[in-house]
């Protein structure tokens, strides 16, 4: 697709809004295989107001659409943004018969905005109501994200401003799923090199412990991502654990979780010592329940291994267990995901998130676009997106956090469901971006956050385990430290 601009309008914005209408759309100054496809954007300056007017062409014909738009210097998104998304809604709206449901909110995470409205006191109606008016959100979304904001405004407000988390990557898998969207490492040469990477990694847990107590910060979460963490075998996972625990008291924890996730993974052994490292949170992951689906996408376990790893760890009295399920994937359509949604369901697990299938370039399946593109795909996943939220209401989960990605079937969202009380509070303090989060391994972003939560600063590591380990003073992780005492002493 054909972009072309002019006015005070950043091209990265203009994209993911021609990605509502036109998804999975690659962009490219040369002639291609979309090149019917093209966007001229203007956007004006006019004194008091912003005045934008957006063509859009595709292989039917062009439509265009103007709009126009008080400046606002306050506003949380631009008086410029707001006037082109307007403008790009209509006419996308004319060209395509599309009306997509987060109406001209980009971002990856529509709940930032519903709470500084909160926190500037307005009502929950009012926060609705500028998501309808002012952002074309549906009603129903509008609802979704205010409860959430709601949620987590309660939550937030009980945070500490010297309060941080701790993340550690774990980017191995055993094998990879076809639809995955993450970075993870999988060949038998990188798993090969498990037991230095832990080493290494047990190392650097140490010294941004260091630096966290030093700085004068209480750790109020920990969280084992991947990847799949459970890939450490029994003892890999002991050494882990032992490490952190031996510099942080598990009591003083609000959540301590282990992103299990891949059934095939989990073993009683490593339930019990999970549990005895005081662990307080897993995850156990289907996606979902069909097996011919689960063997589609090379997931390489059945439903059958996933119930017995979710009663193995019932068991191992984890309190809080998650499940992780997808809408979307290839195979699947409502009456399959529905039943997977009531099975589980059915299973009470204190946390629930509902993913919409997200299609990466990496991903072994890209080249599926089309997939995404059929209406009848459309229509299907938000069923089934509309089943799981509505089916966990009627059954007494609140949703208490919510995220977009880029390229999702019909651009749904990903939303956490939690029996109340059980949140999983790592997941709200990360996405709303609300306190500092030191992040540890190959991959790992920390994230600096000041006190008024309007600086963030990210510190990346090295993506890739072979880097990670390739720099064995540990150079990264001293450099981390360097830029948090900064953040600290002179910005925070
Ligand atoms: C970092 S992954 C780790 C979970 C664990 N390895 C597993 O697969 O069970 C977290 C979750 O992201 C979701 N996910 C991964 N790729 C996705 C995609 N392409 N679209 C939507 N959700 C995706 C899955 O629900 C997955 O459980
Ligand atoms: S979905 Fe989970 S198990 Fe599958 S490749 Fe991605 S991170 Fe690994």
């Amino acid at each position: 697709m054909k972009i072309q601009i002019s006015g005070n309008i950043g091209e990265y914005y203009v994209q993911t809004l021609c990605m509502l209408f036109f998804p999975g759309v690659k962009f490219s100054k040369a002639e291609s295989a979309d090149s019917a496809l093209s966007a001229v954007v203007s956007v004006e300056d006019m004194g008091d107001t912003v005045s934008a007017t957006v063509t859009l062409t595709n292989e039917r014909g062009s439509e265009t659409a103007s709009a126009s738009e008080e400046k606002n210097a306050h506003a949380k998104v631009s008086s410029e943004q707001i006037a082109c998304g307007k403008a790009f809604f209509e006419a996308g709206r004319k060209l395509t018969g599309l009306n997509p449901s987060w109406g001209i909110l980009t971002g990856v995470r529509p709940a930032k905005l519903a709470i500084a409205d909160l926190n500037h006191g307005k009502s929950k109606n009012e926060v609705r109501n500028a998501l309808t008016k002012e952002y074309l959100v549906t009603p129903k979304k509008a609802s979704l994200v205010t409860e959430i904001a709601a949620v987590e405004k309660e939550i937030i407000d009980r945070v500490k401003p010297t309060s941080c988390s701790l993340y550690i990557s774990i980017p191995f898998c055993p094998s990879r799923c076809s639809y995955c969207s993450f970075v993870s490492f999988t060949s038998a040469k990188l798993l090969g090199l498990l037991d230095s990477y832990l080493e290494r990694l047990c190392h650097d847990i140490n010294e941004t412990v260091d630096t966290i107590r030093e700085l004068g910060l209480d750790i109020t979460t920990v969280y084992i991502g991947g990847g799949t963490p459970t890939t450490l075998n029994e003892k890999q996972l002991q050494i882990l654990l032992d490490a952190i625990t031996a510099r942080i008291d598990p009591a003083t924890l609000e959540e301590f979780t282990v992103e299990g996730g891949r059934p095939d993974t989990i073993t009683e052994e490593k339930l019990r010592i999970i549990h005895e490292h005081g662990v307080n949170r897993v995850s156990i992951n289907t996606q979902t329940l069909n097996d011919d689906v689960l063997e589609l996408v090379g997931r390489k376990h059945t439903s059958a291994e996933f119930y017995r790893a979710f009663e193995m760890a019932r068991k191992a009295n984890i309190p809080i267990i998650n499940t992780d399920l997808i809408a979307g994937l290839p195979g699947e359509g409502f009456c399959s995901f529905s039943d997977t949604i009531d099975r589980i369901i059915d299973l009470r697990p204190e946390n629930l998130t509902f993913h919409t299938l997200a299609i990466k370039n990496a991903a072994d399946f890209a080249q599926q676009k089309d997939h995404m593109k059929s209406m009848h795909m459309f229509s299907e996943t938000s069923k089934c997106v509309d089943y799981s939220q509505l089916s966990a209401k009627n059954a007494g989960y609140i949703p208490y956090y919510i995220y977009r990605q880029k390229n999702t079937v019909n651009n749904l969202e990903n939303v956490g469901f939690a029996l109340p009380g059980t949140e999983g509070l790592y997941n709200i303090y990360m996405m709303e971006e609300i306190q500092t989060i030191f992040a540890v391994g190959a991959g790992a972003v920390s994230k600096m956050v000041s006190r008024d939560g309007k600086s963030i600063e990210r510190i990346f590591e090295y993506k890739y385990p072979y880097e990670y380990l390739a720099d064995p003073d540990g150079m990264k992780n001293k450099e981390k430290r360097e830029k948090s005492l900064h953040f600290y002493h002179n910005i925070w």
